[in-house]
């Protein structure tokens, strides 16, 4: 499927130019130009399976035709109402959100991307509690803004811009005894991912959820659940927390809400909603009709078609690839629906690399694993494809 070009210098050329004006945090090694469902295409006409998706960001796949024409109609329709004034689009969006969400947290704040919508339930938090201790787990990742990164476990993100805002107490994740231990009268929120995606891909063990929301009640604790990776179907369900049957005080997303188009929201019930004063908060692009378009034609994606059964039939077909692997390098593989994690016995940033090589783009969640994300719309032949230039990548290094 790979067309080697016999030279990479459009690519390079463009890879060059963009080092030359960007901040300078990444070492990008490939510039892509287009995409169309879950293939990508790069400067040279390399062709690519995408199982990143912008890390779990295009739901419906790259170009998708539905979304592209309702972001399109909605541009030559309009693009700018902010929040203090209504808008038809955003308000059937938030109906079709509200209408997914667990009862009673229906009241939504729309931000414009991940760490923005954690923000805000932080603030929210500090408003219905007025407190400001968080409960967050080990290994969690909550995004790189100063509230967010608060609750963000790893210490080179964290730790040379600390002091932080909020005080946290760390738990092991998926540790029952150390929430008891924990959650005191003094916190505001228990703060957790329903699967940790940038720690490793660590699924919560049956009941935790549960358990923390019996200590949030116990403690007069609010319950908020990141479903920034985890959500919009990513695991077989709306939402990963329904996995579990936990009704939280807030939910956050973002990534896949809108196909790639930025956006994020946090999902509130009335009570906490109503705790903060009036203009406590807000955000000038947050549901702006673009954004509302775009979430509405994903939504409508679920509503029509047999979204969630589809992504729980390949993502078992993909764990089960994974799995059938016969490579020593393998460790274990792990998550749920088409969030899996491919554990190595080694560091895995080569095989990334020698993957991305293959055809196959990946990301890493921590330096052990290998993290599938790709777009819900996969096919099965699309997931066999994957599989066996996974399995080809892992023997070759034997
Ligand atoms: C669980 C989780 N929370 C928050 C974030 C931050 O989102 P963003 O990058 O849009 O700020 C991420 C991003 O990877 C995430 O995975």
């Amino acid at each position: 499927m790979i067309e080697p070009s016999s030279t990479q210098s459009v690519g390079h050329a463009l890879l060059a130019r963009e080092a030359a004006h960007g901040p300078g945090l990444w070492a990008q090694t490939v510039a892509f130009v287009r995409g169309q469902g879950v293939r990508l295409w790069d400067a040279d006409g390399r062709e690519y399976l995408d199982c990143m998706a912008g890390i779990a960001v295009a739901s419906l796949g790259h170009a998708h035709p539905r979304l592209a024409a309702a972001i399109h109609e909605q541009a030559l329709r309009l693009i700018v109402c902010p929040q203090n004034l209504g808008n038809d689009v955003r308000t059937a969006f938030l109906e079709a959100l509200a209408a997914r969400m667990p009862t009673g947290v229906d009241r939504i704040f729309l931000a414009n991307s991940g760490a923005e919508a954690n923000e805000a339930s932080l603030k929210w938090a500090l408003a219905a509690t007025g407190r400001r201790r968080v409960v967050a787990a080990k290994r969690g990742f909550a995004g790189r803004t100063m509230g967010a990164l608060s609750l963000t476990w790893e210490a080179s993100y964290r730790e040379p811009f600390e002091p932080l805002p909020y005080p946290v107490d760390w738990v092991s994740y998926g540790d029952e005894s150390d929430l008891e231990a924990t959650v005191s009268n003094e916190t505001a929120v228990i703060w957790l991912e329903p699967i940790q995606g940038e720690g490793g891909v660590h699924v919560a063990p049956a009941g935790y959820l549960q358990r923390a929301r019996e200590l949030a009640d116990a403690a007069g604790a609010l319950l908020v659940i990141d479903e920034i990776q985890t959500g919009v179907g990513r695991t077989g369900r709306f939402l990963a927390l329904e996995h579990a049957g936990v009704v939280p005080d807030m939910v956050t997303m973002a990534k896949g809400l809108a196909g790639g188009v930025p956006i994020g929201a946090v999902a509130m019930t009335s009570a906490v909603a109503t705790a903060m004063p009036k203009g406590g908060h807000g955000t000038t692009f947050g549901g702006n009709p673009l954004a509302a378009a775009a979430g509405l034609a994903v939504l409508r994606e679920f509503d029509q078609g047999d979204l969630l059964a589809h992504v729980e039939r390949v993502g078992q077909r993909l764990r089960a690839g994974l799995e059938a692997i016969a490579s020593p390098k393998v460790r274990t593989v792990r998550g749920q629906g088409l969030m899996l994690g491919l554990e190595l016995k080694e560091k895995v940033a080569p095989y990334v690399d020698a993957l991305r090589d293959a055809g196959v783009l990946v990301i890493n969640a921590g330096a052990t694993v290998i993290r599938f994300v790709p777009p819900l719309v996969i096919d099965e032949a699309e997931v066999d494809e994957v599989v066996a230039r996974v399995a080809r990548v892992l023997e070759a290094g034997n």
